[in-house]
C-alpha cells in the first residue's frame, strides 16, 4: 500500500455522483486532488493533515483540456468517471441522438484522456484508471447505446495498455465496472426504469441487486486499488457494494 501525499490525482467528473465521493476520498487519504467538472462543486472542508480538493470547472471532453490539465498537474492517478446519463427508454423509443450521447460524452473523454496519459506520457508509476460499468458485461437494453459505449470505454483502456508496454512506459492502465449506484446521477434513473419492467418497487428491486455501489463505498475502494503495486493491478474489475473483484 503507497502513500497517496504528493501524489496529484486527476478525478475527472467530480462534482457529483461517485466522482465527488472518489475525489473526497483521495483528499482524505492525503492526495493533492484536481477535481474536474463543467459545474462548480462544494466538498467537505478537508481535515487537518488530509489533502486538498482544487477544482477545475472544464469540459473534460474539450480535445484540448486533458493535454493541458496533464501538463500543468504532472499527475501520478487520472480517474475518469465523468459519463452522461442515458435516455432510459426501448430501443425503439430512442432517437439516433439520444442513443449515442455516451458515445459523444464517456467514450469521447475516455478516448481524449487515454492518448493524452500515452503522449505526455505519465511519469514513470502513473496509474489510469476508467470507469466503466457492469452493462459493459451485461447489456442494459433500457439505455440506448451506454452498453456498447461502456465496453468500448473498457476496450480502449486494454488498448492503451498494450500500447504502453509496447512504447516501454511504466504506467498501468484498469478499467472498473460498478454494479448499480442507486443514489446517483446515472443509477436513480436506470433503477427506477429497471424495477418498472421488472414490475417491482425500487426497494424491491434493489433488495435484489446485493451490495450497492455508494459514492463513499466507491471512493474507498478506488482509493485502496490505486495503492496496490502496480504488477498486481488487473485489466478490469467489477466494483459493488462490497468491493472489488478482478476481470481477467
Ligand atoms: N450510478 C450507477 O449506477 C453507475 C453504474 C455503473 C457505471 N456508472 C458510471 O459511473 C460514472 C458516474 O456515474 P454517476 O451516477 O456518479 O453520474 P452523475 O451523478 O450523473 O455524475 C456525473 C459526473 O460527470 C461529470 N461530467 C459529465 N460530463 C462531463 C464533461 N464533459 N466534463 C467534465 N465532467 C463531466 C458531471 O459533472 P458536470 O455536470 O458538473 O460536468 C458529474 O460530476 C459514469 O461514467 C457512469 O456511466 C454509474
Amino acid at each position: 500500500m503507497s502513500d497517496l501525499s504528493g501524489r496529484t490525482t486527476i478525478v475527472v467528473g467530480a462534482s457529483r455522483g461517485l466522482g465527488h465521493g472518489i475525489a473526497t476520498a483521495f483528499a482524505e487519504a492525503g492526495a493533492p486532488v484536481v477535481a474536474v467538472s463543467r459545474t462548480v462543486a462544494a466538498f467537505p472542508e478537508p481535515a487537518n493533515g488530509s489533502g486538498t480538493i482544487q477544482p477545475e470547472v472544464v469540459d473534460a471532453g474539450d480535445a484540448t483540456v486533458a493535454g493541458s490539465l496533464l501538463d500543468r498537474y504532472e499527475p501520478a492517478a487520472i480517474i475518469l468517471v465523468a459519463g452522461a446519463s442515458p435516455h432510459m427508454r426501448p430501443l425503439q423509443h430512442q432517437t439516433w441522438e439520444t442513443f449515442s450521447v455516451n458515445w459523444q460524452t464517456d467514450v469521447r473523454i475516455a478516448f481524449h484522456w487515454l492518448r493524452e496519459a500515452l503522449l505526455t506520457p505519465l511519469r514513470p508509476g502513473g496509474k489510469v484508471v476508467v470507469i466503466s460499468s457492469g452493462a459493459a458485461l451485461a447489456g442494459s437494453p433500457l439505455s440506448g447505446g451506454y452498453a456498447g459505449a461502456k465496453a468500448t470505454q473498457r476496450f480502449i483502456t486494454g488498448y492503451a495498455q498494450d500500447e504502453a508496454e509496447r512504447a516501454g512506459l511504466d504506467i498501468t492502465f484498469t478499467a472498473v465496472l460498478p454494479r448499480f449506484a442507486p443514489l446517483t446521477g446515472v443509477g436513480r434513473p436506470a433503477v427506477q426504469a429497471y424495477a418498472a419492467r421488472a414490475g417491482l418497487s425500487v426497494e424491491d428491486f434493489l433488495a435484489q441487486q446485493g451490495p450497492l455501489v455508494t459514492p463513499e463505498t466507491a471512493g474507498t475502494s478506488l482509493v485502496e486499488l490505486v495503492q496496490e503495486d502496480s504488477a498486481d493491478i488487473a485489466p478490469a474489475y467489477v466494483l459493488t457494494g462490497a468491493g472489488l473483484q478482478k476481470l481477467p
